[in-house]
């Protein structure tokens, strides 16, 4: 890789398309999420590797409790399995997992795995994944709203002091702007993914399925992401 090659230091993934990917197949839903599950774990270790520091995933939306029990059940059990079972995974990989969303009406067994994974890995200096569970935008935008206001309103700090920087602290996590935020099935679509924090960010709507988002495939984002101007606002000099 030349040293002009940019690596950003912040990449979020809306991995859609895991249900149509086992339809395709004809396979149950199920099968697309624990396929996808399979990739992400890959795809993590190697984006991470890639020097990306921060990696935040939309594994599961607010909204998404509305679908069908079957398939919220399944997804709730895979999450307390594969944060229970890949534990020594990440923290053999140096990585580490932290959660944006909201505790309710999250399963305490989710919450629990959820602290455990999260507990084990917080000394780990090798990258840091960001999984979004229960999570949603326009919430995430709600609750920092009410802990400003509760910061002013008990003094810790001045309304006047308040900026777009400081605004990152009050939000789930306290992390860098997006870079590069990626969708992957051909939806062109936000779907209420970190507000805030893709202001500014290159955006890429590959057409496969999140289960075949591999290696290579990220990679290719890269390269796109590479040959974009980013101008901030600004005028290119
Ligand atoms: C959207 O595709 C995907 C989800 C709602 C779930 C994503 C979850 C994973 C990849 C597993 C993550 C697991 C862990 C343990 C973090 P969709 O099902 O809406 O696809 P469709 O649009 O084709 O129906």
């Amino acid at each position: 890789m030349d040293k002009e090659y940019k690596i950003p230091k912040h990449v979020g993934i809306i991995m859609d398309g895991n249900g149509r990917w086992a339809t395709k197949k004809g396979l149950k839903r199920s099968a697309g999420h624990a396929a996808g599950y399979k990739t992400l774990k890959k795809l993590a270790v190697h984006i991470l590797n890639r020097g990306v520091k921060y990696l935040s995933v939309y594994a599961f939306s607010t909204e998404n409790f509305k679908r069908d029990a079957e398939e919220v059940n399944y997804l709730m059990d895979l999450f307390v399995n594969k944060f229970r079972e890949d534990k020594n995974f990440f923290m053999k990989k140096n990585i580490k997992v932290i959660f944006s969303g909201l505790k309710e009406p999250l399963r305490n067994d989710v919450w629990e795995s959820m602290q455990e994974i999260s507990e084990m890995t917080k000394n780990n200096d090798g990258g840091i994944f960001n999984i979004l569970l229960n999570y949603g935008g326009q919430n995430e935008l709600v609750e920092a709203t009410k802990k400003i206001v509760n910061d002013v309103i008990t003094d810790k700090i001045n309304i006047e002091e308040l900026n777009t920087e400081n605004f990152y602290h009050y939000l789930f996590q306290d992390l860098p702007p997006i870079d590069l935020m990626i969708r992957t099935s051909g939806e062109v679509r936000v779907s209420n993914f970190m507000l805030y924090q893709i202001a500014y960010a290159e955006m890429y709507f590959p057409k496969v399925y999140f289960p075949d988002f591999n290696e290579k495939e990220f990679d290719k984002a890269l390269d796109v992401y590479n040959k974009r101007d980013r101008r901030f606002g600004g005028i290119k000099k």
